[in-house]
This record gives C-alpha cells, structure tokens and sequence, in this order.
C-alpha cells in the first residue's frame, strides 16, 4: 500500500498501525455567530519511524491540532488513534495515562522546571511515570550526553543557553520513550545557527529511537530535511511540495 492510500485509510497491510492517526477531527471555537472553525475535518496518519514536518501560516491551527493529537485538548467531532488505540471514550485520568506513556511535546519556549536542573528535569517525568529513581538518572544521563549535554547535567534552566535549553526539553519528551513526538515550532525561538543545530539532534534522536515526529515549523529549510512535509489548507491536513532550496 502506498504512503498517500495509507495517509487516507489509516491502515495498512501486515497488520501495521499507525503511530498517529487522526480520523475526521473538527475543532472550533464558539463565537457570538456560529463557530470559528479551525480544525474542519482532519484526516492524518503518522507512521513509525517517520519525521513530518507541518508547515503552515501563522494562526491556521498547527499548534490547535498538535494540541488535539497530543491529547492536550478534546476534538469536537473526530477520533484521535494513538497506536490504534481510540482515545475519544476514554475519561481525563485515561487520556493523561496514555498521554504520559506515548506521546512527548516539545513548546516553543522550553517550560522547564526552573528549580531543577537539566538533569533532575529529565528524570521528573521517569518519576512520575513510576520508574525507580537509579534507573531514570541513569536514561536521563545517557539521552542527555546523546544530545551533547553531558557536561550540562547539573546545570539549572538559566544557566543553559537557549540551544541547551531546548536540548534538555527535547531530551524530557522522549525520556519515557513515548510512540510519538510532537514539537511545536521547537527551534522558533532560537538564532538561525543554533535552530539548525537543534534540529539535527533533534532528527538524529527520532532516527536513533524509532519514534515518530510531527515538528511544526516556518523553517522550510529545515522542513525539506524530513521525510513528509504537510500543511492546514480549510481546516484539513493537506500534502505540501516544497519548492526546491534555492528556487
Ligand atoms: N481559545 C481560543 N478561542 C478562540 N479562538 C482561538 C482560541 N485558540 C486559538 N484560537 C484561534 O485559532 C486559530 C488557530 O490558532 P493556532 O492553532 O494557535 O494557530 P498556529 O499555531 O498555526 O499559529 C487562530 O486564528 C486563533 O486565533
Ligand atoms: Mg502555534
């Protein structure tokens, strides 16, 4: 079966699942008339392994469908499949568990523990998770030395640059090795040189563990690195061709 009819189905032969699968999901929001709809009717499957980039203008909804696919908020209408799992009847408690076990996030501005350092950050969410305390330190020591950081471990937030920074949130995302990641305008934050930077590690963790990844970005230069690029076009998930480098 190829990409496109898998993308359309959701399924596929010899029995593999999508990592992400987002069948018909509206989002709006109610206004005095009517509805702002932003999400109309998304159909989207990400597979394992695989790097999507999301390329879109500003205020078309990436950051409302990473939301919606990262079971950070509630579709209107629409079924959000994490491993083939359907998420819709499933009640708070139920969506925050798989939310922990499968899926990482990756904000524009890194949300880090202020209090903690790069290392203790890491370990956090093993933690809660229910890992003992020994065997976190020791993934979170190995994921931050694989990401450049491992003469950063004591480091608090403030005293990490920008770069870093986004480094230690990248490497708190798939510290409980999640299904997928998802990373709204990781680098958008950060000077041209040091977004690229991110964005190799970032690309060599996702080939390193399998995972799959849906990286919003403005960045077509960056966007043209990944295996799929897809854009929001009237409230749905549409193909995008970038035009070549140069062109
Ligand atoms: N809570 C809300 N109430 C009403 N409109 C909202 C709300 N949140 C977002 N929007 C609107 O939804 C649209 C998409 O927002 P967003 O997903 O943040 O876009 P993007 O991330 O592509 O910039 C924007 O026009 C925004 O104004
Ligand atoms: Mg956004």
């Amino acid at each position: 079966m190829d990409a496109e009819t898998k993308a359309e189905t959701g399924t596929a032969s010899e029995g593999e699942v999508p990592a992400l699968f987002l069948s018909r999901v509206a989002r709006w929001y109610p206004q005095r008339e009517g509805r702002l709809e932003i999400l109309k009717s998304v159909d989207f499957a990400v597979w394992p392994g695989e790097i999507v980039a999301l390329v879109a203008p500003s205020g078309t909804g990436k950051s409302t469908l990473l939301h919606v696919a990262g079971l950070l908020e509630r579709p209107d209408d629409g079924e959000v499949y994490v491993g083939g799992e359907p998420t819709a009847h499933m009640d708070d408690a139920g969506r925050t568990r798989l939310r922990r076990e499968e899926i990482g996030f990756v904000y524009q501005f890194h949300h880090l523990l202020p209090e903690f350092s790069a290392l203790e950050n890491v370990v956090m969410p093993q933690i809660i998770r229910g890992l003992r305390k020994a065997e976190a330190r020791e993934r979170a020591r190995e994921l931050l030395a694989f990401l450049g950081l491992a003469d950063r471990l004591s480091h608090r937030p403030a005293e990490l640059s920008g770069g870093e920074q986004q480094r230690v949130a990248l490497a708190r995302a798939v510290a409980n090795a999640p299904r997928v990641l998802l990373a709204d305008e990781p680098t958008g934050n950060l000077d041209p040189q040091t977004s690229a930077h991110v964005f190799q590690t970032l690309v060599s963790l996702v080939r390193a563990s399998g995972l799959a990844a849906v990286i919003a970005t403005h960045n077509h230069e960056l966007a043209r690195r990944m295996d799929r690029c897809v854009s929001i076009r009237d409230g749905r998930v549409v193909e995008l061709a970038l035009p070549p480098a140069g062109a």
